[in-house]
């Protein structure tokens, strides 16, 4: 199917041009004296804003349809003096000819450190590289695998498709009253130094999730969450583009369904679409999350009235340190596994059986259980087989002691989900995206 969006217009009679990226989002770029450009990211969130929209694609707004050859002609024979859009939309540095590469090593694009080669691959730096990437896949009858920082994905073998790294860059912040701020990132930038950034500026609400390796683009992919706070807290809107159309479409908090390491684009949405910037709602008087019994001994030392933000956030890097293998030294993706959650009746057979099993009550009844600890009474920890493991100091972890397939390391990992049902009658599920040909 032939890309939708984006369409290009020109408005009669003037030199401005737009590029419609989908049914509420443009960029328009406004002729400024001969030479330069003025760019605006318009997001037609108001109705009158999405009927101007509407229009202007209907050509009821004295606009012509231009092609892409064209719009990008007159693009380039101006500057971009000033842009709203930061993020790599249609901005200059958006603009370049995609870059593809073919039969790349996986290796060091991912955590778990296996070896795997791409057929084809590209990093993209604006939508509009997306969307190129994504007619040159459906071109070509690519299979696409997205990619971020490559921290929760274990690769089964070698992928014959296309991979897309996202590398978008860019933060801005639309909205600050003083107190709340509406930040806007580019699904490329790392996790770890956004929450690094905000905590340096005083812009809190991310800092218990320090440390947790990979990109902005997939936090909201599986919700990620630690120490008591998950993205979900402070999460406002994402902004993606369709696989199929190329349209760009916004994402509300409910409209991504969050769950526990679960949201609508590992469900129902599941590789519909390329995530390209994702807001943030932050506050400069955010409450301290210090629930987490190892931050609360972490901290004990500080006059409570004392702590800040930043005390947290190294509290939390301490901790995790402590526990947590560094990819750059051990290859892992974080816990292999989800805890389970089970219903009030099967976990009252759990506990009969094992009254010391850890577990959290939820809200609604149902109980979650700690992964770590029946993998560690099912004898698996620190154990070594090939060249993966159980990590020693954490049983969720599995690790690549450097050599080990996809193939070895998801042959242990089915091994552990048996025994632990053999052992505690309770059933496993990866949290580790499984990249399968299919
Ligand atoms: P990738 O691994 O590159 O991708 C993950 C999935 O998202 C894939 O299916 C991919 O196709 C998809 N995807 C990625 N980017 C996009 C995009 N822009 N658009 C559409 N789809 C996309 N997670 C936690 O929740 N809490 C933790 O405490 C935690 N600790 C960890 C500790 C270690 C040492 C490691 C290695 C991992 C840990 N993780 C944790 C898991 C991991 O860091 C997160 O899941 C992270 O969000 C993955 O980001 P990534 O960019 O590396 O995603
Ligand atoms: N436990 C054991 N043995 C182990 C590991 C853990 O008995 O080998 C016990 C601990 O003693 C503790 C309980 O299990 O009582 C929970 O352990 P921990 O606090 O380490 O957290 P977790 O449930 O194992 C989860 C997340 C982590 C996140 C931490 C901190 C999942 C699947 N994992 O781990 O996320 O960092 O809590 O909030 O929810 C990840 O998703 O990749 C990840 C690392």
């Amino acid at each position: 199917m032939m890309m939708e969006y984006p369409q290009f217009r020109m408005l009669e009679g003037t030199d401005s041009l737009y590029a419609i990226e989908g049914p509420r989002h443009a960029v328009e770029f406004q002729p400024l004296g001969s030479t330069e450009w003025l760019v605006h990211a318009h997001f037609a969130s108001d109705y009158p804003r999405f009927v101007w929209l509407q229009e202007l694609r209907e050509e009821a707004a004295q606009s012509k349809a231009i092609s892409k050859e064209v719009f990008f002609e007159r693009v380039h024979a101006r500057t971009v003096r000033e842009s709203s859009s930061k993020l790599g939309r249609f901005s200059a540095a958006g603009i370049e000819t995609l870059t593809l590469e073919s039969n790349v090593q996986l290796k060091p694009l991912t955590t778990f450190g296996v070896s795997s080669f791409t057929r084809h691959h590209t990093l993209v730096r604006s939508d509009e590289e997306v969307r190129q990437a994504l007619m040159a896949a459906e071109q070509s009858s690519w299979e696409l695998l997205i990619l971020g920082g490559g921290s929760n994905v274990l690769l089964h073998s070698d992928w014959e498709g296309m991979t897309l790294q996202q590398g978008i860059k860019g933060m801005e912040v639309l909205n600050d009253d003083g107190n709340c701020l509406e930040v806007v990132v580019g699904a490329g930038e790392s996790w770890h130094d956004l929450v690094l950034h905000a905590v340096e500026k005083g812009w809190n609400g991310l800092e218990n999730l320090a440390l947790i390796p990979g990109s902005v683009g997939a936090s909201p992919m599986q919700n990620i969450g630690a120490y008591g706070v998950e993205v979900k807290d402070r999460f406002l809107w994402l902004e993606a583009v369709n696989r199929k159309t190329g349209e760009l479409h916004r994402f509300d908090h409910a409209a991504c369904e969050f769950g526990y390491r679960e949201s609508i684009f590992k469900q129902k949405e599941k590789n519909l679409w390329v995530i390209v910037r994702v807001a943030f709602g932050l506050e400069r008087n955010a409450p301290l999350h210090m629930d987490y019994g190892a931050i609360q001994s972490e901290l004990q030392h500080l006059p409570p009235q004392e702590i800040t933000h930043r005390d947290v956030s190294e509290a939390v890097m301490r901790i995790r340190r402590s526990k947590l293998p560094d990819p750059a030294k051990l290859g892992n993706a974080g816990s292999f596994f989800k805890n389970p959650i089970l219903d009030p009746k099967a976990f009252q057979e759990v506990l009969s059986n094992h009254p010391n099993v850890i577990h959290y009550p939820l809200e609604g009844g149902s109980f979650k259980l700690a992964a770590g600890w029946l993998i560690e009474q099912a004898g698996w920890k620190g154990k070594r087989r090939g060249h993966c493991g159980v990590h020693d100091k954490q049983a969720l972890v599995l690790v690549n002691y450097g050599k080990a397939t996809g193939h070895e390391i998801w042959r242990l990992a089915t091994d552990i989900i048996d025994d632990v049902r053999a052992q505690f009658g309770v059933e496993l599920q990866p949290e580790v995206n499984q990249i399968r040909v299919s």
